[in-house]
């Protein structure tokens, strides 16, 4: 696989959309498909066809209206989904039907009671089906973060020889390390004798924490595609989040990959997520979360007025963020005190905000958040004493 650029694949209108409480209508996945469009994404899941006749509308509709992106539709190993997906499709300038099976010993045998022998030559059945109605037809081997490499080297093998384009190996339950997930893929680049012909795509979970890591690891070792969603919603403990790797191989530019998307839309496009799913975005979230640009200690923020670079990696302008804040607490320090007065308009020198100071943290021991009104106080009883 020569290219650098890294397809970017969302589901957060599928598997985002699996979290409880996050379902959307048909009107609300339009509106949130046009926007993962603006926003660059290569491919959107609209969702999975058979599930329901409200989902079927969904990605029907999705098809209508999207111009440059690839629309998908999920669907099980089953030729009834399958026919219902290609229908949902139809109108798609780019149809994919991403389709596909469980191939770890715990699904073979846990899920379908079947053997490896079965469940290859089902791999292989569906992917034809599929390729009767689409050319783009994408193969997921469930489980496959826990599914024995030489077995899923031989599905990947024969499901790209029956016509799959993309070969989607999900660590479905978030179980893989990195070097292991990396490996993983590795091997299949080494070892699928046909995989020049398909591009290799990560859809991690987060159930350790790790999906970003291992989707970057995934890249490194051959993939093309990242499946993500935005805020990482998704199954459980959720999916790779969007913002997070984009800004990886954004920011790791010595690792020599590229996406399409527009980075100074993450943050307009991760509200706008939360606001229709009603699903708020942790403060803590990287790229994307409230405190992603503040600085709150004392050290950090000195740092931080003197050169941003010292306690920031990227400029919250180019993740279309709220400008850095200088948050006060009882951690912070002088230059911060005297950084958010200047900014209300004061201009003490240094004995002022010493003065100050003492009553600042006062105040803040008694407080989580020194705020702009309790400042505005301390300055004008400071500059009542003083005259
Ligand atoms: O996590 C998973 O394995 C999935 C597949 C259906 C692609 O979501
Ligand atoms: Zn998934």
């Amino acid at each position: 696989m020569s290219t650098n650029k890294v397809n970017i694949f969302d589901t957060t209108l599928r598997d985002g959309e699996q979290v409880p409480g996050c379902k959307l209508n048909t009107k609300e996945k339009i509106e949130l498909a046009l926007a993962l469009e603006d926003l660059g994404v290569d491919i959107i899941e609209a969702g999975f066809p058979i599930s329901s006749p409200g989902d079927f509308t969904s990605v029907n509709e999705i098809s209508k209206i999207i111009k440059n992106a690839t629309v998908c539709g999920l669907t099980r190993a089953v030729q009834k989904d399958i026919e219902v997906a290609a229908e949902a499709l139809k109108y798609a300038k780019r149809p994919r039907i991403h389709t596909g099976i469980g191939t770890s010993d715990f699904h073979i045998k846990g899920k379908f009671n079947s053997n490896r022998e079965d469940i290859l030559l089902r791999a292989i059945q569906c992917v034809k089906w599929a390729k009767n109605f689409v050319d783009d037809v994408e193969f997921y081997a469930e489980d496959a973060g826990r599914t024995d490499n030489d077995y899923l080297a031989r599905v990947i093998e024969a499901v790209i020889k029956a016509g799959a384009t993309v070969v989607n190996i999900p660590d479905t339950t978030g179980y893989c390390l990195p070097n292991q997930y990396g490996n993983k893929i590795a091997y299949l680049m080494n070892n699928v004798s046909n995989i020049d012909r398909a591009t290799i795509s990560c859809h991690c979970h987060n159930d350790l924490g790790l999906a970003t890591a291992n989707s970057i690891e995934g890249v490194i070792n051959g993939a093309r595609q990242i499946e993500c969603t935005i805020n990482g919603l998704g199954e459980r403990a959720g999916n790779t989040s969007l913002e997070e790797v984009v800004m990886v191989l954004k920011q790791h530019k010595d690792l020599g990959f590229y996406t399409n998307v527009n980075t100074k839309e993450l943050n307009p496009m991760s509200r706008r997520v939360s606001d229709v799913m009603r699903m708020p975005v942790q403060p803590n979230k990287a790229i994307v979360g409230a405190n992603a640009f503040s600085h709150s200690s004392g050290i950090h923020q000195d740092g931080f007025l003197k050169s941003a670079i010292t306690y920031e990696i990227i400029d919250p302008v180019e993740v279309g963020a709220d400008i850095s804040k200088i948050v006060l607490t009882a951690r912070s320090g002088r230059s911060a005190l005297a950084f958010r007065l200047k900014k209300l308009g004061y201009d003490f020198n240094r004995n002022d905000v010493d003065a100050l100071y003492e009553k600042f943290l006062q105040v803040a021991d008694n407080k989580k958040e020194v705020g702009d009104d309790d400042l505005h106080q301390m300055a004008k009883q400071h500059e009542t004493v003083e005259a």
